[in-house]
């Protein structure tokens, strides 16, 4: 837990007066938006746009002026989380399930700033199971489909119910072991009628903070 809120409390610094910020979803994101609604209570001037009704909320309650994306066309920084980073900075997001709004935000960033604790970084992306937002519509076709690509999909539930997404959706966890060739899975994915997009977030990460069990926190080198 303190290697995440390491990770989020040095991504904040990014954030200056007059920005307009994208707040992520997840834990890790969570230690951001608290400090971040904590330095608007000291003053700082921004506007944020939220990737989840989860965080929202939680900005709501602390005070973050938030915009709606109509009024948008650029966002200057977001801090997120991810489920795994690997060397190149390629991420699989969406284990909270937010990955598509996660997604439209941080295609309209210009600082995408990904937080996470040193558990999440790898060598290669694909231990953790890949997030596939699927329209509920011919939703066992759209599964048979990725069991033909060898992905061997999940249906993401909530407890004995089907998991929903906040745009209406449901998931596919994919258990693909390891992922060669992201940039190539990414837009496979994307070609099947009924995905609506993938986890894989390629070559968006601008920055990269990792915090460490050992108390340290480090802004990464590729
Ligand atoms: C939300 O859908 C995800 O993309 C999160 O950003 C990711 O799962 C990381 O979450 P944690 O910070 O909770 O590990």
């Amino acid at each position: 837990m303190e290697s995440k809120k390491l990770a989020a409390e040095k991504a904040v610094e990014f954030v200056k007066d007059g920005m307009i910020v994208g707040l992520g979803t997840g834990s890790t994101a969570y230690f951001a938006i608290q400090k971040i609604g904590q330095k608007v209570k000291e003053g700082l001037s921004i506007r944020a746009i939220a990737t989840s009704n989860q965080s929202e909320e939680l900005a709501k309650e602390l005070g973050i002026p938030l915009l709606p994306f109509a009024e948008i066309d650029e966002i200057d920084v977001t801090i997120d989380g991810a489920d795994e980073v690997d060397v190149n900075w390629n991420l699989i997001k969406g284990g909270g399930g937010a990955l598509l709004r996660e997604k439209i935000v941080a295609a309209a960033t210009k600082q995408l700033i990904i937080i996470v604790d040193e558990s999440k970084l790898v060598k290669e992306l694909g231990k953790f199971p890949l997030p596939v937002e699927i329209i509920p519509f011919g939703y066992e076709m759209t599964i048979r489909k990725l069991q033909k690509l060898g992905a061997e999909p999940v249906l993401r539930k909530a407890g004995d119910e089907v998991y929903v997404t906040d745009n209406g959706n449901y998931i596919a966890d994919c258990h693909l072991g390891s992922i060669a060739q992201p940039d190539e899975l990414h837009r496979m994915l994307n070609l099947i009628p009924g995905i609506v997009d993938n986890g894989l977030f390629i070559d968006m990460a601008a920055v990269v903070i990792a915090g460490y069990v050992d108390g340290s926190v480090r802004q990464l080198e590729k």
